[in-house]
């Protein structure tokens, strides 16, 4: 099992004693020696030269995802970071000693200074006051981070994003195994919110700065979004107003006020969309498709009503008119509908009726045609 690792080059005094002494096997005894061989030394990193590397093992598992904020754009999640490390040259024996774990305050040890670069707030989390040492010199510190991180948030899929979120933990060199962390943390993860785990990726990176060399480790959340709430509540009742929309014109324009009917529409949807304005994310930059296809959705609404105003209109209106000339009727009916391919069979009905059984109509057409010809 290969968990990331961190070399630690520190400059400070290294050397720690031997093997503990136990007098009784009593928690008292220990505690003794131990204050005597290592809690005296917890400014030291536990090494026994300074040329030496400190071996960190490092492990986040993603415990829960609390929330994610568009508009600041910010993640802020649990995660469940384990550090081991060994104190050089300490150990005792289980027998003489008494116990071959014990449970030691965290002021008392030296305690690596691993961080998050992207944090955005003050260190939140709740705190743990005891690392565990074992009698092999091995310290193990389990602690739960919450992590208020800095993540760029692409929304214009939304709400069928997916979220792309990196922690740097820093400084090390590591190898790490990203199969596995994933794995463990979709196990772990609590929180079945809005957010679903698809995948960690971990790599290694190398900060190069004129005094050193910084190694750090990079966590890839990838996150994404459950969209059912947001097709539930966002676009089905969109799709069902249009489809209302659409379907109105199938009402009588003689016996119904189809505006009227359209018009509420339009205010039901505009309603909707206030309401509704919650939901959507906000960023400074980009503008999710979705608001494009409500805005798109209401400017059908308008146009078709519109419509219907335009269509009413003209229904209405054409009463106050004078009735078209023969002539007219019979120039647009007859050849303009033929100039324009309008079927065969609705040319010769119009014909009929308006063409009534009167010759003198019938030659008032052909003069009209033979000056046409003329001009
Ligand atoms: C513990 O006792 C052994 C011999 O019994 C001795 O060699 C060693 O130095 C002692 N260790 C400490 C830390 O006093
Ligand atoms: C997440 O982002 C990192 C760096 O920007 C990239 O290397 C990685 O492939 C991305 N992962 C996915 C699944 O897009
Ligand atoms: C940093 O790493 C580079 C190679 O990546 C190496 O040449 C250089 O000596 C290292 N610097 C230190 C201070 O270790």
């Amino acid at each position: 099992m290969k968990t990331p690792w961190i070399l630690f080059f520190c400059s400070l005094l290294p050397g720690l004693g031997d093997t503990l002494n136990c007098s009784s096997p009593t928690p008292e005894a220990l505690f003794d020696s131990l204050e005597k061989e290592l809690f005296s030394k917890k400014l030291l990193r536990p090494v026994k030269s300074f040329s030496e590397t400190l071996k960190v093992t490092l492990e986040a598992k993603l415990a829960g995802i609390l929330g994610v904020n568009e508009k600041s754009q910010s993640l802020t999640t649990i995660i469940w970071l384990s550090q081991k490390w060994n104190i050089q040259g300490l150990s005792w024996d289980e027998k003489e000693c008494g116990t071959s774990k014990v449970s030691i305050s965290r002021e008392k040890l030296w305690i690596p200074d691993i961080s998050i670069s992207e944090f955005m707030e003050e260190d939140k989390s709740p705190k743990t006051f005891y690392v565990h040492l074992n009698n092999h010199g091995q310290v193990t510190d389990d602690k739960p981070v919450r992590v208020d991180s800095f993540c760029k948030l692409d929304i214009y899929t939304f709400p069928f994003d997916i979220q792309n979120c990196t922690m740097t933990f820093g400084p090390y060199l590591h190898t790490g195994n990203a199969e596995l962390t994933l794995q463990e943390s979709r196990e772990v993860l609590w929180t079945k919110g809005e957010w679903e785990l698809k995948n960690i990726q971990v790599t290694a990176s190398i900060l190069e700065i004129p005094h050193g060399n910084y190694s750090e480790i990079k966590y890839y959340f990838i996150l994404r979004r459950r969209p059912i709430l947001y097709v539930v509540n966002l676009l089905l009742p969109s799709c069902f107003l249009i489809t209302l929309d659409l379907f109105s014109f199938l009402l009588p324009p003689a016996t119904t006020d189809r505006s009227a009917f359209k018009m509420t529409l339009i205010l039901g949807y505009t309603v909707f969309l206030l309401i509704m304005n919650d939901l959507l994310p906000v960023t400074g930059h980009g503008t999710p498709l979705l608001n494009v296809f409500f805005s798109i959705s209401l400017a059908l609404m308008v146009a078709s009503l519109l419509e219907t105003i335009f269509i009413t209109n003209i229904q209405f209106r054409s009463d106050n008119y004078v009735p078209v000339p023969h002539w007219l009727s019979v120039l647009v009916l007859r050849y303009l509908a033929a100039i324009v391919c309008l079927p065969r069979k609705r040319r010769s009905t119009r014909l009929t009726v308006s063409l009534s059984p009167e010759p003198k109509g019938m030659t008032c057409v052909f003069l009209v045609c033979l000056l046409m010809l003329a001009l």
